[in-house]
């Protein structure tokens, strides 16, 4: 994640429609799956100017989500956000995702329906500069391409909150590892392997293995499934083919320095002379970092001896995910848990 933000996601929205109930909900989904949220607590908002304190977590955020309801516009505080986000979204090129959580996108873009009584009463009380600064940012924010509820979900409030969480994460992180051209039935697999991870759980280090024949689809899910999760870590390596790279010339040397590379972020790295010396260099680094380590198509204990793949060396937290053709040679690991790939389905494959 960017250090230079403090913030992944600023929550915009109308305390009384959805504080308790759909950003509430949103918000434990974005902060259990690790994303820093900043929401706007203060339940008395007064007056129409918005603090230094809120402008400056809007400008440190790399995404605005508004939760547009039938009240938003009914509060000058909330409009007054939206304008700092949209200025945030021109100069700093944040990225603004609006969600209509009660009406169309289109209400807003013309402050038609609840946007209309709210807005007369505006006109009476603020001069006509607030109020048209306030009507731009709703048209350009309603013209974002963004979620409606009713539409997307069929109003099935937590779906819709697991496909924006699954967008934030796309947007923050984008995919590192291309999977295959048309994946067929991986999701199966990949939730499976997330479960058996247990990424809530920090308090111990967790192996897992995926096994089956060859062309199967291991690496696939492996790779999917890294695609998915590796934000959730502090540092992230995908040591791919370990199996044939090993066979290469100073191959298991060439992953030790892969490795080392990947997890410690780390340009200045002593060239490793040999696999000994990787060896070592692997076990000296006491690893203080939750990482996210990927073994794929292991083929032999040779290999996980020479990166020193020990489930002590790893801090808590940590997660090692391993395929391999064959689990004999992984049994050295006391592996938490097997996930055997299974071929396609008579409909998937169809
Ligand atoms: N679910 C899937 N949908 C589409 N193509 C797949 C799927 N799983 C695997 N493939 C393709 O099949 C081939 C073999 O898969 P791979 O994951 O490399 O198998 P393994 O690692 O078990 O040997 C790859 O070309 C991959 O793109
Ligand atoms: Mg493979």
């Amino acid at each position: 994640m960017a250090a230079s933000r403090s913030y992944d996601v600023f929550l915009s929205f109308s305390g009384i429609d959805t504080r308790n109930k759909f950003t509430g909900h949103l918000l434990d989904a974005l902060e259990r799956d690790r994303f820093r949220t900043f929401r706007d607590d203060s339940k008395l908002r007064r007056g129409k100017e918005i603090g230094p304190g809120l402008v400056r977590a809007i400008e440190e955020s790399r995404i605005s989500i508004v939760v547009f309801s039938k009240n938003y516009a009914s509060s000058t505080w909330c409009l007054e956000e939206l304008v700092k986000i949209m200025d945030c979204k021109r100069t700093l090129k944040q990225i603004v995702l609006p969600i209509f959580y009660d009406h169309e996108p289109s209400d807003a873009r013309s402050q038609r329906g609840c946007y209309a009584e709210a807005f007369s009463r505006h006109e009476k009380s603020f001069g006509s500069e607030s109020v048209e600064r306030w009507r731009a940012a709703l048209t350009d924010a309603a013209n974002l391409s963004g979620y409606v509820l009713q539409n997307v979900a069929n109003g099935s409030e937590s779906k819709l909150i697991e496909i924006v969480v699954r967008d934030v994460a796309d947007k923050l992180n984008p995919t590192c590892l291309s999977v295959a051209d048309y994946p067929v039935g991986i999701e199966r697999g990949v939730q499976q392997v997330c479960e058996f991870l247990k990424l809530r759980s920090d308090s111990d280090v967790r192996i897992i293995a995926i096994w089956g024949m060859g062309g199967i689809g291991k690496t696939t899910i492996a790779k999917a499934m890294y695609n998915r999760i590796h934000y959730m870590f502090e540092s992230s390596c995908f040591l791919a083919n370990v199996g044939r790279t090993s066979m290469q010339p100073n191959g298991l040397v060439e992953l030790q320095e892969r490795l080392l590379c990947d997890l410690l972020m780390d340009r200045n790295l002593p060239r490793i002379r040999s696999e000994d010396h990787g060896i070592e260099e692997i076990k000296q680094r006491a690893w203080c970092q939750r990482v996210l380590l990927v073994l794929d198509d292991v083929d032999n204990i040779r290999q996980l001896r020479a990166l020193a793949i020990n489930r002590g060396l790893f801090h808590c937290g940590s997660r090692i995910v391993i395929t391999t053709r064959d689990l004999s040679s992984v049994s050295m690991l006391e592996v938490d848990e097997e996930y055997e790939a299974c071929p396609l389905n008579e409909k998937e494959s169809l």
